[in-house]
């Protein structure tokens, strides 16, 4: 038995070097898992495991002598390498000021992103944390202008088949199931949205994807925590603003392309492999705007 996703649905095998463990036990503190324990001043595989090792890599990760190798789930001991050191990477009031200065940019330069810029945000993506590992987040990237929006222009013709979602009897059905907030967020924001970016299509005004060079859409599988890919896209944003580029997160897609054979269409179209409960698109490009202040910003619950 061991935890499905879509890349393994097979248990990390656990390997130990008896004769180099020390019997120091950090491995045995970091696994969450109890695979391991310690028996005669030795880590060995314990029988109380709950699910078998998923791989996430911690004990041989913090082995001082080496003595442990983890291979399966996509994980092996060529994955390591030396941690960056503290004063190597950044500090509270940098990352905060990099949080500070993001705002969502929807107006950008007629300007490629080159490849290696996109390659270091994927980069950092992948650092993300996941539900589980290895990691079910799946990407698909747009990397021109161009791509980004005949997509648009296929989404808003997907669009086009989905009237009645937005349609009166559909959302008077529904009330009752899906309650009043639902109600209201469908007949307030969801329709007169869908209803705008179809109507400006036609003029061909691109208020979905907003003309950016990149787009990269950060999707699940049904196996994924639904976080997942929320995580990574949030990851990915910040990478590029670090790198000078302006981002924006769409909300609107991810949910519209999950059902349905016009959907599954659109999907195969593009090589997106899976439906999953969430997902995110987001732009990237050079900014064409700068913005002088930031805004403060509050928890709804502070
Ligand atoms: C989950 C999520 C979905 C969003 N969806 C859209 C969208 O579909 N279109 C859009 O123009 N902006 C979208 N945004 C951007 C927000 O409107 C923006 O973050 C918000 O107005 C605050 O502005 P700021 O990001 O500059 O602080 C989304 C943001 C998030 C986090």
């Amino acid at each position: 038995m061991a935890i499905p996703t879509t890349r393994t649905n097979q248990n990390a095998e656990i390997l130990i070097h008896e004769e180099i463990c020390s019997g120091c036990g950090l491995c045995v503190s970091v696994c969450k898992n109890f695979s391991l324990e310690i028996k005669n001043n030795k880590a060995v595989m314990s029988s109380s495991s709950v699910f078998g090792c998923i791989g996430c890599g911690h004990c041989m990760a913090i082995c001082p002598t080496g003595a442990i190798e983890i291979n399966g789930r996509t994980l092996s001991p060529k994955d390591l390498f030396p941690i960056p050191s503290k004063e190597e990477s950044s500090n509270y009031e940098s990352l905060l000021n990099l949080f500070k200065r993001r705002r969502s940019i929807r107006e950008f330069k007629e300007k490629a992103v080159e490849q290696e810029i996109i390659d270091k945000i994927i980069e950092a993506a992948r650092y993300a944390p996941m539900g589980l590992p290895p990691t079910d987040v799946h990407i698909m990237v747009l990397n021109s202008k161009e791509k980004s929006n005949a997509f648009a222009k296929d989404f808003v013709d997907h669009l086009d088949t989905m009237k009645w979602l937005t349609s009166n009897w559909f959302l008077t059905l529904m009330r009752p199931f899906w309650g009043k907030s639902n109600d209201q967020l469908f007949r307030e924001f969801i329709k007169p949205a869908i209803n705008f970016f179809k109507e400006e299509m036609k003029q061909n005004h691109n208020y979905l994807t907003y003309d950016a060079p990149l787009t990269i859409y950060f999707y699940g599988s049904p196996f994924s925590d639904p976080a997942d890919p929320i995580i990574a896209a949030t990851y990915a944003m910040m990478a590029a603003e670090s790198l000078g580029l302006g981002s924006c997160m769409l909300g609107t897609i991810h949910p519209l392309i999950q059902n349905g054979k016009n959907a599954k269409q659109l999907r195969e179209k593009y090589g997106i492999k899976y439906t999953s409960r969430e997902g995110l698109v987001v732009v990237f490009g050079y900014p064409a705007v700068k913005y002088l202040k930031g805004i403060q910003r509050t928890f709804a619950s502070d």
